[in-house]
């Protein structure tokens, strides 16, 4: 038997822990994994690095709906491209777009888009509206698909589902997991015009409250519960959400954000201004610290970025005017390898939350664990290496991040997508190859 390659001498981070053995791929998959596995027309030294189960950022707006994203900001070529450079196989992205992906028109045109523009596998949320309330059961297994998406708050962009009867028919419509941004429109709205005459950018976690998340929160569990529909609420920031989907895990998934983990109010409105703003709000130390315990204590499925980039000048924009959303994708794994040796949580956790529970989550077909016959998937890194986060190393066209200066130990040498090496040492290496990632139906 000759394989395609074998990766050999790494540390690998199997579902069950850690272990020194190599891997033989054949056609994109694993073949085998063990010692001693043969031939192989490339051979791939990991020695002195860790080969992670290929990270998935299940959590990106790359701005292009299949037509072309938006010039300066982003499209799928150059969003896909920060991905595999910051060492993620696959991205599932949002359909606040133009055209928004929220018909099946325009999402099979995506699904297309995708060979040819990607350097990562994708999958695709399809957007809820008001108008297909009643077909997210058809929409939601389209190829390619990851779940429907609903904004039950209003972000950027117009998509907007938010009261409860509406809610509830789509959650009648279709069975597989909903993700929602469960900010609660009603109170936003109630509060808008207290805060509309302008005010500090830390005015912005005032607005958007822990209320306001949490109210949310509570109205789409009470509709999962209903209708026993799985949901997931994408970003939780509130330790309020943390503990209060503890207590419903048999039906919510439950999502957290690098920025939540990293991030908190006062001093990062003061440091970065228009840079901190995000749909939900940084908020204060608490959340932060009640982020990290339910990432100790399994309430966290999984860590995603919402890689959102925006124009500096939108971020610049005074409060409330400027655009909320940061770029994320390519520092999410450098940053959280960072927090592995500071001794947060293990590389075993870390592969969970970043691979195998958003497979798991949204039912990825052959992502997420290393194990024979998967999709040949691996971020390769080097635990102990250090690196400087800089805007100039930002593949969004956007060019900047709001960790631009960080120092990380930990960082992504190479990523793997279905056996071809597309990144290595901070190089892209051949041609896009992105394809569509498949879902469970
Ligand atoms: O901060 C955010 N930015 N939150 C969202 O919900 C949307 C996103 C964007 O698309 O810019
Ligand atoms: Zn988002």
């Amino acid at each position: 038997m000759s394989y395609d390659l074998i990766l050999e001498n790494g540390t690998l981070v199997l579902p069950w822990g850690e272990a020194e053995a190599d891997i033989a791929v054949k056609n994109g998959k694993i073949a085998a994994i063990g010692a001693n596995l043969g031939q192989a027309a490339e051979r791939f030294n990991a020695k002195g690095l860790h080969v992670l189960p290929g990270v998935i950022d299940p959590h990106v707006h790359f701005r292009d709906g299949g037509k072309g994203g938006i010039e300066g900001v982003e499209d799928m070529l150059s969003g896909s491209l920060g991905a595999v450079l910051g060492g993620v196989t696959a991205c599932f992205d949002m359909p606040n777009t133009n055209p928004a992906g929220v018909d099946v028109a325009t999402l099979q045109a995506k699904h297309d888009y995708i060979n040819g523009h990607s350097w990562c596998d994708i999958g695709i949320f399809a957007g809820a509206t008001m108008d297909n309330l009643d077909e997210t059961g058809m929409l939601e297994s389209l190829p390619g698909v990851c779940a429907m998406k609903v904004f039950a708050g209003s972000s950027t962009g117009n998509l907007l589902v938010a009261d409860d009867v509406s809610i509830e028919r789509l959650m009648r419509s279709g069975r597989r997991r909903v993700s929602f941004h469960s900010e609660d429109e009603e109170r936003l709205q109630e509060r808008k015009a207290e805060f509309e005459k302008g005010g500090p950018y830390s005015d912005h976690y005032v607005w958007r409250d822990v209320e306001c998340a949490f109210k949310g929160t509570r109205r789409i569990t009470a509709i999962a519960e209903l209708t026993g529909r799985p949901a997931h609420i994408l970003h939780v920031s509130t330790a309020e959400e943390f503990a209060f989907l503890r207590e419903h895990k048999d039906l919510m998934g439950c999502e957290v954000l690098v920025n939540h983990l990293l991030q908190a109010a006062p001093e990062v409105y003061e440091r970065l201004g228009g840079y901190a703003v995000m749909n939900p709000p940084l908020r204060e130390k608490r959340h932060m610290d009640a982020a990290w315990a339910a990432v100790a204590d399994g309430t966290v499925d999984n860590i995603g970025s919402d890689h959102a980039p925006h124009p500096r000048a939108n971020k610049e924009k005074p409060w409330p005017a400027v655009a909320a959303g940061l770029t994320g994708v390519q520092t999410m794994l450098p940053l959280m390898l960072s927090q592995v040796n500071e001794g947060r949580f293990s590389l075993l956790r870390l592969a969970q939350l970043m691979a195998e529970g958003p497979a798991r989550i949204y039912g990825a077909v052959g992502k997420g664990r290393i194990v024979a016959g998967n999709d040949a998937d691996f971020s390769v890194v080097a635990l102990k290496a250090k690196r400087r986060i800089e805007n100039d190393w930002i593949a969004s066209q956007c060019g900047w991040t709001p960790f631009d200066g960080m120092d990380c130990t930990g960082w992504p040498m190479a990523t793997i997508i279905r056996g071809q090496v597309v990144m290595y040492e901070g190089q892209v290496t051949g041609e896009p190859m992105g394809r569509p990632v498949n879902f469970r139906s």
